[in-house]
């Protein structure tokens, strides 16, 4: 799909791998950049290159990027197995945060000094310095922690969304939610905090529980609980306080889903986004005859694909996110920077289980 890395594309490469050190460091129309080859290992796949950056021309706008997030779908679009797969060599990363550095003499919304997040994936974000359209760019104020904007495109977004355009809940009502330790998960408890939804947070069970469970109920969650308990008769208990679910958010397939969709409320809707359990989705005969659940399913990069020409939609979304962030109510995912060439322990460590922490790339 040659258009998800056109920004890629019009880039041309200088120096094939370099091994560590970086001997045309800082040289004036360069960009380091984390590029991969071929499909595999994410860790072993990428390696840092220089790569030169083209004309501005009229339209263009020379970002230097400041932090960039290693999420799940990265590592997917590396491995090879995610739905959307750049033209190969192309560069990793599909979010984070830049500068503007200078821009084109026809670009109007964008000025030196803002602060810009990819309008859509396939930017290829781990690098130093873009060149790239001015619609492919969205203006986010520079006022927010740096870890906020980095990672306000992807998962507060996707949890916004689902939060809002699947059931009209209302204050009081519940949301269950799988991987509630998840990015998304921990944008949901937070949104819904302000919205007046309850959230039920199911987490895998690991010898330190109750550090995370203390972490997400700081950060508002309602319940949270291990994903044994779902199979429980104390989940009755839990009902006398709490109502049923009409909502219900999937990250994660296998008994976990099958488990949640048992606790949904009559007529109640539950939303697949991710599978990290790579196991299929199994639904109880019972959840469709007698509780007449609905299944959907929600991608953000379709949402903004759809949305492209609407402005409104997404620039609504955006402040609304950034209101959040501001008034302490969004606090950015519990994470850990580390700078750009030290990329292959970020990466290693993202795809640790049990890790409860973003790894963010500094640049
Ligand atoms: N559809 C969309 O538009 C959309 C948007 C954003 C994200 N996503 C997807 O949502 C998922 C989470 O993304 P994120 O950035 O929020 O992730 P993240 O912060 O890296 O968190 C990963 C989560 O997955 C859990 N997990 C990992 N391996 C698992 C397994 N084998 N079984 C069950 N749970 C497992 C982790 O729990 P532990 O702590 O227990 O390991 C953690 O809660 C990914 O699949 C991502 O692609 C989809």
């Amino acid at each position: 799909m040659r258009w998800l890395l056109g920004v890629t594309a019009v880039f041309y490469r200088l120096k094939v791998r370099a091994t560590g050190t970086w001997s045309r460091r800082g040289v004036s129309g360069l960009s380091r950049a984390l590029v991969y080859e071929k499909h595999g290992d994410p860790a072993a796949s990428l390696g840092l290159e220089n790569l030169k950056l083209p004309d501005l021309g009229a339209t263009g706008v020379h970002v230097k990027m400041l932090a960039a997030p290693i999420n799940p779908s990265d590592l997917n679009m590396i491995q090879g197995t995610y739905a959307l797969l750049p033209d190969l060599p192309a560069v990793g990363g599909n979010e984070g945060v830049g500068q503007v550095l200078k821009v084109g003499s026809k670009v109007t919304r964008l000025r030196p000094g803002d602060w810009v997040i990819p309008a859509d994936a396939g930017l290829g974000t781990w690098r130093t310095e873009v060149v790239a359209q001015e619609d492919l760019l969205l203006k986010v104020p520079s006022d927010i922690p740096i870890e906020s904007a980095a990672t306000l495109g992807v998962n507060p977004c996707t949890a916004y969304r689902m939060l809002l355009d699947f059931e009209a809940l209302t204050p009081g009502d519940s949301v269950i939610q799988n991987a509630a330790n998840s990015g998304v998960g921990q944008a949901v408890i937070q949104i819904a905090r302000a919205m007046g939804i309850r959230t039920i947070n199911v987490v895998r069970d690991r010898p330190d529980i109750q550090t995370l469970m203390d972490r997400l109920t700081l950060l508002g969650a309602d319940h949270v609980i291990p994903e044994e308990m779902l199979r429980k008769p104390e989940m009755k208990d839990l009902f006398r306080s709490v109502p049923k679910p009409r909502l219900a958010l999937n990250c994660v397939g296998g008994k976990s889903t099958t488990e949640m969709l048992r606790h949904l409320e009559h007529g109640g809707t539950m939303v697949t986004y991710g599978g990290m359990s790579k196991q299929p989705v199994t639904v109880p005969v019972s959840a469709l005859i007698f509780n007449d659940v609905t299944l959907r399913g929600f991608w953000v990069t379709q949402w903004k694909r759809d949305h492209a020409l609407n402005k409104e939609a997404m620039n609504e979304m955006i402040a609304s996110l950034c209101t959040l962030i501001r008034q302490g109510k969004m606090t950015p995912p519990a994470c850990k920077q580390t700078p750009l060439e030290e990329y292959r322990v970020a990466v290693e460590e993202s795809m640790k289980p049990f890790s409860s922490s973003k790894q963010i790339l500094v640049m």
